[in-house]
């Protein structure tokens, strides 16, 4: 027999209770069982998303919110900003490009951030820029962005709104929508809302709804006008992803009972545990200087020569499922994710096997104990 365990940065694991809310009977979305569940599930999610605003339901993964946040907002040859500071952040670009909008592309080497300075540069430079697309955490990376800060430079000029990725950071660090002036926020349920994949949430500020009124890229399935006038009725335009939007109203709950703060403070718990696991064996991480707490990316180090025999062997051997790097970081990192429906001892399942593993693959540069120690002082100091 051998558990397994799912430590990678979506799907992530789900909680008991939804799991076996998932063996009921299907619901109908035309009734009014569904209506009742909808309108309770819009209320929560905006306690979730920190806005007085629509969260609309996409059945589609989180790139479909992302589809569905250029054609919805931008009109073709638009100049958007796009922040690239990995695998997603040029996603953003090539979406804008596949819809003819004209990306500026801010790129920057794995494991750094976008800074506001360089933000600031590119709308000097292009002061008719009418978006900046970014991640609130880069899950290739494991990088945050100065989130709060971009969206504060976007606010101040007319012409221009913010979207934010949060695919990665909703529900696992602080996003004020309403507050910090988040123009569009989006995730997905297979993240940090614990759910299986399937279900993506967007939602949109006042100014972003404007923005979408002279949008005129070609559009059907993902037409947020048509969202939002069908969940003012407590529907959604299509079939929707009912058993997930079931999930989410216990997900929805048990973030709310648990209290948006602290499971802020349990993900910031958990990543700081990992990080001192990870120091403890002598590795380095990939993002230096402004790291997610999300997810932590760690280097291959030097002595093992195949870097994909990380991942591999703690999934095959010891039943750990983690990510490893994508792209041109792919045998280079790997990542240990700590959000969603994960506490404590999954960090030292993870790093206990990690520990194993390292042996494993010819690292001796630690004592059996090094990390799984340090992690346990981090919980017990937290
Ligand atoms: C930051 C970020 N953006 C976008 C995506 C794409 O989401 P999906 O795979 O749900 O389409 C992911 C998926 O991991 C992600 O982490």
């Amino acid at each position: 027999m051998k558990k397994t365990y799912l430590l990678t940065p979506g799907p992530t694991p789900i909680p008991e209770n939804v799991l076996a809310l998932s063996a009921k009977p299907i619901l109908h979305h035309r009734t009014p069982q569904f209506v009742k569940l909808m309108e309770d599930v819009k209320v929560q999610l905006k306690y979730v998303f920190q806005t007085k605003n629509d969260v609309l339901l996409l059945a589609s993964t989180g790139t479909g919110a992302m589809d569905a946040a250029v054609t919805n907002l931008f009109k073709k040859g638009d100049t958007v900003i796009t922040l690239n500071a990995g695998k997603f952040g040029e996603r953003w670009t090539k979406i804008a490009k596949a819809y003819g909008l004209n990306p500026v592309e801010i790129k920057v080497e794995p494991g750094q951030s976008v800074t506001v300075g360089q933000v600031e540069q590119a709308l000097n430079k292009n002061p008719n820029t009418r978006g900046v697309l970014f991640q609130a955490s880069e899950t290739s990376t494991g990088v945050a962005m100065p989130t709060r800060e971009i969206c504060d430079l976007v606010r101040k000029r007319e012409n221009c709104i913010s979207v934010v990725d949060a695919i990665t950071a909703l529900g696992v660090f602080d996003l004020r929508m309403d507050e910090w002036g988040i123009d569009v926020l989006i995730t997905g349920s297979q993240k940090a809302l614990m759910l299986p994949p399937g279900l993506a949430c967007i939602s949109l500020s006042d100014k972003a709804w404007k923005w979408s009124e002279s949008s005129d890229i070609p559009k059907f399935y993902f037409d947020l006008a048509k969202e939002r006038k069908a969940l003012a009725k407590g529907q959604t335009a299509w079939t929707p992803a009912v058993s997930i939007i079931i999930g989410l109203q216990e997900t929805l709950k048990m973030i709310k009972d648990e209290g948006l703060e602290n499971v802020f403070k349990r993900h910031e718990t958990l990543a700081r545990a990992t990080r001192a696991g990870i120091k403890a064996l002598g590795l380095e991480m990939l993002a230096k200087d402004s790291p997610s707490i999300a997810m932590t990316a760690v280097l291959v180090p030097s002595e093992i020569k195949d870097g994909k025999g990380i991942p591999k062997t703690m999934r095959d051997k010891y039943g750990v499922t983690i990510a490893g790097g994508q792209d041109e970081l792919e045998g280079k990192i790997f990542r240990l994710t700590h959000f969603g429906y994960v506490d404590k001892f999954d960090i030292l399942i993870g790093i206990g096997a990690l520990e194993l593993t390292l042996k494993d693959l010819g690292y001796t540069k630690f004592e059996f104990g090094a990390g799984t120690g340090a992690v346990l002082k981090a919980l017990a100091s937290s």
